[in-house]
């Protein structure tokens, strides 16, 4: 009998990668994994430890990484979204959140998004989806996402902060030696700049029934 589909969702920070995998994971009824989530937790048990994510290696803590520490709620806070750039480029973090990532999809397939889904992760996935869109709607996209009023005197500078902080992190993410983040060849790229939510994933949607309409699932 044939497995269950994989679906890899890769891309820069916030190009609404984990809003688009989890309605995918919903229209195909598969299980959804942030993978970006493991490497804030383990980000976030460095800092917790009082270790540098910079210079410490965090390999003991991703090793020993557990359901719970994906659930916490200070996840997505900046200094917690920098150690996870951080920790990110140890290749024996990396090596150790590899398990967690590949047995989640074995038994019923899955949607998961990242960096390295397609090109580390799973290079056999069924459909590999890049998602991207300019530095500066993505900055838009993180402002409001996280709390930023639509009008009022700092609403501009701080966007700008929003978006230098990306910028950063895409091109720590894409230089490191670690599975750095790019477009695996076999990727389809999705453009969202003028696109919403609702239309990325009506075109992913289509994407993704060509692919497993012509594999036969
Ligand atoms: O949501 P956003 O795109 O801002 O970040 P995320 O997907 O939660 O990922 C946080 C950080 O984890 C990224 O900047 C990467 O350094 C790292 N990451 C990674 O290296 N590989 C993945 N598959 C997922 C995340
Ligand atoms: O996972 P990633 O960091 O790539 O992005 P996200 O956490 O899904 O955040 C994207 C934000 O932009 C969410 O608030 C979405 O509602 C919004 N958005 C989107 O995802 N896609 C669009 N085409 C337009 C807006």
């Amino acid at each position: 009998t044939k497995s269950m589909p994989v679906i890899a969702v890769d891309g820069p920070a916030a190009a609404g990668k984990g809003t688009l995998a989890k309605s995918l994971a919903e229209a195909f009824s598969l299980p959804y994994l942030d993978t970006g989530l493991l490497y804030r937790a383990v980000g976030r048990r460095m800092l917790d430890a009082g270790l540098d994510p910079a210079t410490a290696s965090g390999e003991e803590l991703a090793m020993a990484l557990s359901p719970d520490d994906l659930k916490r709620t200070d996840l997505r806070t900046p200094d917690a979204t920098r150690a996870a750039s951080l920790v990110a480029r140890d290749q024996a973090v990396r090596q150790a959140l590899v398990h967690i990532q590949r047995s989640f999809a074995a038994e019923r397939g899955g949607v998961l998004d990242g960096r390295d889904i397609g090109t580390v992760i799973f290079p056999d996935a069924d459909v590999k989806l890049y998602i991207t869109a300019s530095p500066r709607t993505r900055a838009e996209r993180r402002y409001t996402q996280t709390g930023g009023s639509e009008t009022g005197p700092d609403r501009e500078t701080d966007i700008s902060k929003v978006e230098t902080a990306l910028i950063e992190r895409d091109k720590a993410d894409a230089t490191r030696a670690a599975a750095p983040l790019r477009m695996a060849d076999d990727a389809v790229k999705i453009e969202t700049d003028t696109l919403t939510a609702e239309q990325v994933l009506t075109e992913a949607i289509r994407i993704v029934k060509s692919v497993l309409d012509a594999k036969a699932f």
